[in-house]
């Protein structure tokens, strides 16, 4: 893997871009728009609610926002896709509203759990329902009023937290979130940047409902959960050395850095300038001997969409690496710890499953790691990355199944991929 490139923008920053600056007063310039289905679904969304937004073209987008309460009903259901942060953030955000909306989703999202926002979110006084698993469709009616509560997350959730925070928006009073871990805060840091007050005491973050927001540009960083699957790639793929330009690296987000760094990947990071509220650097690569290790718990949740990529490191690292505290892979766009641990089985490498991670056997002695061989990505973009970095190291062609919804997060992935030097071809049935 060798060159310059730049991942599209970021997925988590994209979607708050589109909901922040719709609700401010005024129009927002944004730079960077990840153009993928799930930043798109949001963008859907609001356009469905009255709000005009102008392109994506080439990462812009403009878009000129209502004020706090300027959204209008929808015409039918807003189809969140396969994007559990569109879901869950505005749900917390519609919950505010004073008309009625219904959310639903694809096959993967209709079976992800929806109570961990709906819960708290009706303690607020929100009237949602929910199937009887606690899953999508989600039935928002107006509320009376919401009021601010001050909330323990039983998990370290982002999504929770924002979702919290933006009904708080609209919540008489305080709504305090406490984290029990610290996770990805690009909304209080969008926030603050359209002029909202956001408080934080140790774990604990407040905001005060019925203020404004003012339109601010904003610039998206590159996604570092899509440079990941090059940072692993450069570093198991000798002879190496790849740069990755302006990869968002808020403290929040680096697991991926810290956890690749402990296993002995060569990785050097170049500080440029701020994006906004959001820290920015260059990241340069170059393989390295890998080395397993049991990935400390404090960096599972800064780390939680890298997981799969790092599974593919672990394979080619020397030694066992062993994860745990990270029950929550289970719920994601699959179930990341089986459908990883399936597909390495495929291609000969051992692990065992554990009820809240995995212990990986690396193969880092090895010329190749991974046989060749078939594996269902089952419509998981991250698991259809990750393997087809495994074409690095593999003995024989990879085929990787199901990889449509590479889209939701990193349209051109193969294109950009075969260009830093990896085999990789598409097809569509
Ligand atoms: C996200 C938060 C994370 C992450 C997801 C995006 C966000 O989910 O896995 O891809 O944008 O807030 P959780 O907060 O549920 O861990």
């Amino acid at each position: 893997m060798r060159g310059r490139l730049r991942v599209p923008g970021d997925k988590s920053i994209s979607h708050r871009s589109i909901m922040l600056a719709a609700l401010a007063d005024g129009e927002t310039q944004i730079n960077g728009f990840l153009e993928g289905a799930d930043s798109l679904a949001t963008l859907a969304a609001f356009r469905a609610m009255g709000v005009t937004i102008d392109g994506p073209a080439h990462g812009q987008v403009r878009v000129v926002g209502v004020g706090m309460n300027g959204l209008s009903i929808p015409i039918g259901p807003l189809y969140m896709g396969n994007s559990g942060t569109s879901m869950r953030l505005l749900c917390g955000l519609l919950s505010g509203q004073r008309f009625a909306t219904t959310l639903i989703g694809d096959q993967s999202l209709s079976r992800r759990p929806m109570r961990r926002v709906t819960t708290p979110l009706c303690k607020m006084g929100a009237r949602i329902e929910t199937t009887a698993q606690g899953t999508a469709p989600l039935h928002i009616a107006p509320a009376k009023r919401l009021i601010g509560i001050d909330y323990p997350m039983p998990v370290a959730s982002a999504q929770v937290k924002s979702s919290l925070l933006l009904a708080g928006l609209y919540a008489d009073g305080e709504t305090c979130v406490h984290e029990p871990a610290p996770t990805r805060d690009h909304t209080e840091r969008m926030l603050a940047t359209l002029g909202y007050e956001v408080r934080r005491d140790g774990e604990r973050i407040c905001v005060t409902g019925g203020g404004k927001l003012h339109a601010a540009p904003i610039t998206v960083p590159a996604d570092i959960s899509s440079a990941a699957f090059f940072l692993v790639g450069a570093a198991i793929a000798p002879g190496s050395n790849l740069t990755l330009e302006q990869v968002g690296i808020n403290p929040t987000r680096i697991g991926i850095i810290n956890i690749l760094r402990a296993m002995g990947a060569d990785l050097r990071i170049q500080r440029k300038p701020d994006l906004g509220a959001e820290p920015v650097a260059d990241i340069l690569i170059r393989s390295a001997k890998l080395n397993g290790i049991t990935i400390p718990l404090e960096q599972v949740p800064l780390a939680i969409d890298e997981f799969p990529a790092l599974f593919i490191a672990a394979a080619c690292a020397e030694g066992q690496t062993l994860l745990t505290g990270a029950e929550e892979l289970r719920v994601k766009e699959s179930d990341r710890i089986a459908v990883m641990a399936e597909g390495l089985a495929a291609l000969g490498v051992q692990s065992v499953i554990l009820p809240d991670g995995i212990r990986i056997e690396g193969r880092g002695n090895a010329a190749a790691v991974f046989n060749g061989g078939s594996v269902h990505s089952h419509d998981d973009h991250r698991i259809a990355m990750s393997f087809a970095m495994a074409g690095l190291r593999a003995a024989a062609p990879i085929k990787i199944l199901d990889c449509a919804n590479v889209n939701t997060s990193f349209p051109g992935f193969a294109t950009l991929a075969a260009r830093a030097g990896l085999a990789i071809s598409e097809q569509t049935r």
